[in-house]
């Protein structure tokens, strides 16, 4: 622990575990998000030295592991969408053998929670042997990742201390956003102006405190769905992809239930082989142009025996959905859809009696490459 943490935000207070309590900070690290980066006319705060130089970059680089990189992923779809800059997402550990192809003047950003993972780092020391520009967006002033960019932007959700991220993946993916919109202003695109980040970030705070108000019901569906399966898997399309990816990791980390994220409509060409009588399968539905082809990937799961579940958009919804979460812009839905997956992961892990904060073989922060 740090020496400045404060005695409260190091306190488990009601909570069994500090997973549960940081799950239920997400919707004020949102709202504190909002008012640190944009002000009242929702126009961002952010340096202006480091709005140009993303501006001025010919591609942008996200560099990240585990659920940082996850939170890249996210932020590919908004940097593009909104500043037309082509961006490419990177494992860290892979960057190095990737080789990636690179252009004149590209610009790096960082995502680390802890600010002090060593295969990030190792990149770091890389992109500042050959000069080019960095930012680090980290929840930790002063690590090492922050010390040795040129620009950080703090993530301000508070120590995240269970190993199994959550509002840090969130708080990633809303300064992602900021920063998106803070540049696509800059470079006067449309779809920058009509992204409205600030009055976005507050309906994710109101709309995660709705998702978990419901936590009750996703821990019958845990009970039910995944305390006994040794399978499982998340599907969607696009964004809702890159949660399914996120939402099997958290269950996998923490419960020990072997999961995959996948593209739903690549199922069928393999993996879908692994669908027996009871494989629950989550389909994730946010996005309007893939709605109904999920749902169909979905339907060729159940008919070989997979028991589906749905977490779904409330402007998309149908009857027979099973978790529904409120409606958002759409390039912003994995604020909200993941909510029912860490909280699924969470009570899977309590329901099997084990220890949710501390799983097996993993550390909070990884130094070693
Ligand atoms: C470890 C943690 C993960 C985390 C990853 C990256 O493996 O167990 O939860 O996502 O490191 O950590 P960072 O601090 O760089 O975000």
């Amino acid at each position: 622990f740090h020496l400045d943490m404060d005695a409260e935000e190091t306190d488990k207070g009601p909570y069994p575990y500090y997973m549960l309590k940081e799950v239920d900070e997400q919707p004020n690290v949102m709202r504190k998000l909002a008012s640190t980066y944009t002000d009242e006319s929702g126009k961002d705060t952010l340096d202006p030295e480091l709005v140009d130089a993303i501006k001025s970059a010919d591609r942008i680089h996200i560099v990240g592991a585990g659920t940082s990189y996850h939170a890249g992923l996210v932020g590919k779809k908004m940097f593009e969408k909104l500043t037309h800059i082509p961006t490419e997402v990177h494992v860290a550990s892979e960057f190095a053998y990737d080789d990636p192809l690179l252009t004149k003047n590209p610009f790096f950003i960082f995502l680390s929670q802890s600010g002090e993972t060593a295969d990030s780092r190792e990149v770091l020391v890389n992109v500042n042997a050959r000069g080019f520009k960095s930012l680090t967006i980290t929840n930790v002033a002063n690590s090492t990742l922050s010390r040795e960019a040129n620009y950080t932007l703090l993530l301000h959700a508070g120590p995240e201390i269970s190993v199994a991220s959550t509002k840090a993946y969130t708080a990633q993916i809303a300064v992602e956003a900021i920063l998106a919109k803070a540049v696509g202003m800059a470079k006067e695109q449309v779809t920058a102006e009509d992204f409205d980040v600030r009055q976005q970030l507050g309906l994710a705070a109101t709309g995660m405190q709705a998702i978990i108000d419901e936590k009750e019901t996703i821990e019958d569906l845990a009970k039910e769905y995944f305390v006994n399966a040794t399978r499982a898997f998340y599907i969607g399309r696009g964004i809702d992809q890159t949660v399914s990816l996120e939402s099997a990791l958290k269950l996998k980390e923490i419960s020990y239930v072997q999961a995959e994220g996948f593209a739903s409509g690549e199922l069928k060409h393999g993996t879908i082989a692994l669908i027996e009588e009871g494989t629950p399968v989550v389909g994730i539905i946010t996005q309007a142009k893939t709605a109904g082809l999920t749902r169909s990937n979905l339907q060729e799961t159940l008919s070989r025996g997979a028991q589906t579940l749905t977490i779904a958009r409330n402007g998309l919804k149908k009857d027979d959905d099973t978790i529904i979460i409120p409606d958002i812009d759409e390039m912003i839905t994995p604020l909200l859809s993941v909510v029912p997956a860490q909280l699924l992961a969470y009570y899977t892990s309590l329901n099997k009696g084990l220890d949710v904060d501390r799983p097996r073989n993993l550390a909070k922060s990884v130094t070693v490459e």
